[in-house]
């Protein structure tokens, strides 16, 4: 796990276009943090430099109490678009998130299979991508940000194309595996619902240029379960709150 500070963060596009302008955030030690805004406000632009992907114009991600540079993070990620390698089995896919690190091959094999086994996709091992469905693809793509037990995941909208039921299930699926194997987690989405439903904290950002509006603390107890919680009267309050401050 790790602690997140977002320091006075602008990024400027050469275009001309500021996505970010100067949004602090500090992000507690396995903490799941989520953030929500209108299109274009910015969110993908801060996960990437979070992430190590891109650069940021002014301020700087410190990690654990060390700036990071580029790269210099051990984080995963999950993307909505990031697509399995299509020449490579599902197993082989998984198995490419060791591929810079130095693990033995017998333990890379033994837990690519328990990945595979929590996410329920245990006889897809060596099916091919395009034998999947799409939730089955994107619970391949959590497998694979998993397996290697980063102490940080970067996920943007990672469930963001699947229909309302498969998004339920691989909520309550990510949060099972986040709490056997702990992490801290910026997820990006614009599911309210599943805002509410995964999040420690609700980060909040203005449109274009993202800062932050507000932040939300989200206190039901854990484990959580997403269908049951949307029950509470609680978790009703949550959703017309922060559809008051995006609209
Ligand atoms: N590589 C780029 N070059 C120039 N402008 C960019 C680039 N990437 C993003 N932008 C601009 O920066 C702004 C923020 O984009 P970003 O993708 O971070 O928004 P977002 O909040 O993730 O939006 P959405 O919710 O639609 O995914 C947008 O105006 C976008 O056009
Ligand atoms: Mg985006």
């Amino acid at each position: 796990m790790a602690t997140i500070a977002v320091e006075h963060l602008t990024k400027r596009y050469p275009t001309g276009t500021v996505a970010l302008d100067d949004v602090n955030l500090e992000i507690a030690d396995g903490e799941f943090v989520v953030v929500v805004g209108p299109s274009g406000c910015g969110k993908s632009t801060l996960l990437r430099i979070m992430a190590g992907l891109d650069a940021s114009t002014e301020g700087r991600i410190v990690v654990d109490g060390a700036a990071s540079g580029k790269h210099a993070l051990p984080s995963a990620t999950v993307f909505q678009e990031q697509s399995l390698f299509p020449w490579m089995r599902v197993g082989e896919n998984v198995a490419f998130a060791f591929d810079s690190l130095d693990v033995p091959r017998d333990d890379v094999r033994r837990r690519v299979h328990d990945v595979l086994g929590l996410v329920g996709l245990s006889d897809y091992e060596r099916a091919w991508p395009h034998e999947l469905s799409g939730g089955m693809k994107q619970r391949a793509a959590v497998a694979r940000a998993f397996v290697t037990d980063p102490p940080v995941l970067y996920m943007d909208e990672p469930f963001g194309a699947l229909d309302e039921q498969t998004r339920v299930g691989l909520a309550n699926e990510l949060m099972r595996l986040w709490e056997r194997s702990p992490k801290t987690i910026v997820f990006v989405t614009h599911g309210i619902e599943e805002a509410v439903t995964l999040a420690d904290r609700v980060i909040v950002l203005s449109a274009r240029p993202g800062t932050v509006k507000e932040i939300v603390p989200i206190e039901f107890p854990r484990p959580r379960d997403a269908v049951t919680l949307r029950g509470d009267p609680a978790f009703g309050a949550h959703v017309v709150h922060l559809w008051e401050l995006l609209r």
